[in-house]
């Protein structure tokens, strides 16, 4: 009895240690993701962020902020190489299968500015797609795939432009839309080099997909409105390539050459250069139309959550890409098109801009000695 009254001041003292370092590291912890990861997608902020069109009654409106916020944040698995099957080692096919998902973005093992930038790279090769958006498992794992569309590959084989992700045992997917897929390229001597301008075929693997699988006239035509119908450009020349037949337009997407990519929102007449990504920290305007600002990294952030690939869900007055209404889009049912039914976290977000704000020709440099 006496002992333990002996002992009270201690414990007391102890304890308002301990309840001191919790909450220190609580509000730490709060700061951290109450004031340093911004909120990016606001109705406020995304008012004015885009330009307008020049043509006023067609000005962007992406969806609310209240949509935004209730889609699903990205679960990041751990994914896998993809080989070219003359390269692929013996049994990894069946290996992959066994293996179970893991799970390898967690925002709160990230302390330094370093951890940040590393965790951004891995998503830079996180595909957000594995419905088959661009290419599926059964093109890659043919031959006649690389050989048509002029596929670059590395010297071990690997295609570095998709990934297989891993959710689960037996659920392989074959993964597109990573920002590496078309921001990677593959050198001449066979080494990569992330964030710059890329060398991914992929409008001649689409155009080989769209081939092999049979794709009708009425699809062939379907896809390639959602990705370039632009009803604001008076004469808009995509309007008489859809009016044209089957294989004219595969045949747009074969004649893209090296180096460019008609991404959604641009053109497949007139692909744009894939850009350079080395040194985008100091550029004002992002795309080569110059229509999205970039003032600082929110803007960066904002860059990626729309381009990968919620434009998909803009509307245009009352044109949409994917020809939705308004109704359909906010009746609280999710809407399954690539890219649009979950999205980034905000923390994802700053790790990726933070990893591109890393690509520096002078990081480069580093790298390559
Ligand atoms: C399907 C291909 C594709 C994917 C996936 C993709 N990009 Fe791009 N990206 C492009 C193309 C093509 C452009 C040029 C568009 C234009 O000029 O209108 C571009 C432009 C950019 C720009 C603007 C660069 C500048 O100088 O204006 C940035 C930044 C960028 N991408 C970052 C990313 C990041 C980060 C990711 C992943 C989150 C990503 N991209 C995913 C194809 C892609």
């Amino acid at each position: 009895m006496h002992n333990s009254m002996k002992m009270k001041p201690k414990l007391i003292i102890l304890m308002v240690i301990v309840v001191a370092a919790i909450s220190f590291s609580f509000i730490q912890t709060w700061q951290y993701y109450y004031s340093e990861i911004p909120r990016i997608w606001t109705n406020e902020a995304l008012k004015d962020w885009e330009l307008p069109n020049a043509n006023p009654t067609f000005t962007v409106e992406p969806v609310s902020e209240e949509f935004y916020f209730a889609l699903p944040e990205r679960v990041i698995y751990k994914t896998y190489p993809v080989y070219h099957p003359d390269y692929e080692p013996e049994g990894y096919w069946e290996w992959l299968h066994e293996q179970d998902a893991q799970i390898v973005f967690d925002a709160s093992q990230l302390k330094t500015e370093a951890d940040w930038i590393k965790a951004g790279e891995l998503l830079f090769d996180y595909p957000i797609d594995t419905l088959g958006a661009v290419i599926s498992t059964k093109h890659v794992r043919n031959r006649e795939f690389y050989t048509a569309s002029r596929m670059p590959i590395t010297p071990e084989g690997i295609m570095p432009f998709v990934q297989w992700v891993v959710a689960g045992k037996g659920k392989v997917y074959l993964g597109n839309l990573s920002c590496a897929m078309c921001h990677t390229r593959v050198m001449p001597d066979g080494s990569t080099i992330k964030g710059a301008q890329g060398n991914w075929s992929g409008d001649k693997a689409f155009a080989y997909a769209l081939e092999a699988d049979d794709a009708p006239e009425r699809a062939v035509k379907g896809i390639t409105s959602f990705l370039f119908s632009s009803p604001w450009a008076v004469g808009d020349p995509h309007g008489k390539l859809l009016a044209s037949g089957r294989e004219e337009i595969i045949g747009a997407y074969k004649a893209v050459p090296e180096g460019a990519f008609g991404r959604q929102g641009t053109s497949i007449l007139y692909p744009p250069q894939a850009p350079n990504l080395i040194g985008v920290k100091d550029r004002k305007y992002l795309d080569h139309g110059g229509l999205s600002q970039h003032r600082n990294i929110e803007d960066m952030m904002r860059y990626i959550a729309m381009n990968q690939a919620l434009d998909f869900l803009n509307f245009y007055g009352d044109y949409n890409p994917i020809g939705l209404t308004k109704e359909r889009l906010y009746n609280g049912k999710p809407v399954i098109f690539p890219g649009t039914y979950d999205r980034h976290s905000e923390a994802q977000l700053l790790a990726i801009a933070k990893y591109v704000y890393s690509l520096t020709s002078e990081s480069q440099q580093t790298i390559s000695t």
